[in-house]
């Protein structure tokens, strides 16, 4: 039996460094083992309406996110590609999930606290049904494994207890999902402190960056060394970068570093420049794809068409354990 892979990135601004490496990477590897995996891949674009938001950037975005999958190398051949928001059983199932969880359990998963912090005027129950709501998009395809970064974690956790309770009441057969790591799980914030975020000025490089952006925000991340020595935040997010980016270098820059004869300035340009090629092809490949309207709507089309046959099955079945008509 094959092993069912979802995974979903949220529309909310421009996917950055952080999306790729910790997400779609890991995405494209599951693919690319087709005996092993069934890869389902949406883009979270109901999720971006938890927080502030425009609705006709929404719009672009979204179809932005599936020109990103396209060109960062997911093939429409082997994984399902889809919009959140047209397979309406996601819903559904996130209603049906709401009345096994405590609403105690919602408030306390760290990125609701965050997020209500961040925008104190937004604390809807949207936000608090976030997880609610993700534990349906991975359960609707009874998924085995999902790649996100590590952030994710507790929303992975709330799927399993959401697996776990509703075998045991219900009799259902959900798996309970694993997060699917990669290398590049964790990868903080420009400014120093956190994670790259799409929702934090400043903190993120965007995929779509120029090479003068890129080298101009790299150059940007605080190096002051401190009078104790002790390496700060933003000089560790350039070794993580340079570790990352220039396996091979990133010894040498260390050593340096440590006889205290490294210069900053050497160490960004090199990985500006890594980052950079790293992200060419894949930015030479999203301008044709763009052009290509007829081929972007097709790709959704039959994408949301593969999802149903799934989604409306499980959801069927569960309607039926729990005794809606
Ligand atoms: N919460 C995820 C993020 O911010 C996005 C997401 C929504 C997701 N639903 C999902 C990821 C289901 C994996 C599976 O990155």
């Amino acid at each position: 039996m094959k092993k069912r892979v979802l995974s979903g990135c949220r529309p909310s601004g421009k996917l950055h460094l952080g999306n790729y490496l910790g997400g779609i990477k890991g995405m494209i590897a599951l693919q690319n083992h087709p005996h092993q995996y069934e890869t389902f891949y949406m883009v979270a674009n109901s999720h971006a309406i938890t927080t502030p938001y425009s609705v006709n950037e929404l719009k672009e975005d979204t179809i932005g996110v599936i020109i990103d999958y396209l060109a960062a190398g997911l093939n429409p051949q082997k994984s399902t590609l889809f919009i959140q928001s047209q397979v309406p059983e996601h819903f559904e199932l996130a209603y049906y999930f709401s009345s096994i969880l405590s609403i105690a359990r919602m408030q306390h998963l760290p990125t609701y606290k965050e997020k209500i912090k961040q925008y104190p005027q937004n604390n809807t129950m949207a936000l608090l049904n976030y997880p609610v709501l993700m534990a349906a998009d991975i359960l609707l395809y009874k998924a085995d494994l999902v790649p996100v970064g590590i952030d994710q974690e507790p929303h992975l956790e709330v799927a399993r207890e959401v697996a776990r309770k509703m075998n045991q009441i219900y009799g259902t057969n959900f798996n309970e999902p694993r997060r699917f790591q990669t290398k590049g799980e964790y990868i903080p914030s420009l400014k120093g402190e956190g994670k790259m975020s799409k929702t934090i000025e400043g903190s993120q490089i965007n995929l779509t960056d120029s090479r003068e952006v890129i080298y101009k925000k790299i150059r940007s991340i605080p190096t002051a060394t401190t009078a104790g020595g002790e390496m700060t935040a933003g000089i560790k997010t350039l070794f993580i970068f340079a570790e990352l980016f220039l396996p091979t270098e990133a010894k040498n820059f260390k050593k340096e570093y440590d006889q205290g004869t490294l210069q900053f300035v050497t160490l960004k340009d090199a990985v500006a420049e890594a980052i950079y090629k790293e992200l060419k092809p894949f930015q030479e490949r999203r301008k044709e794809i763009a052009k290509n309207h007829v081929y972007i709507n097709k790709v959704i089309e039959e994408g949301v068409n593969k999802a149903r046959i799934i989604a409306s099955k499980t959801l069927k079945e569960v309607k039926k354990k729990m005794g809606l008509l």
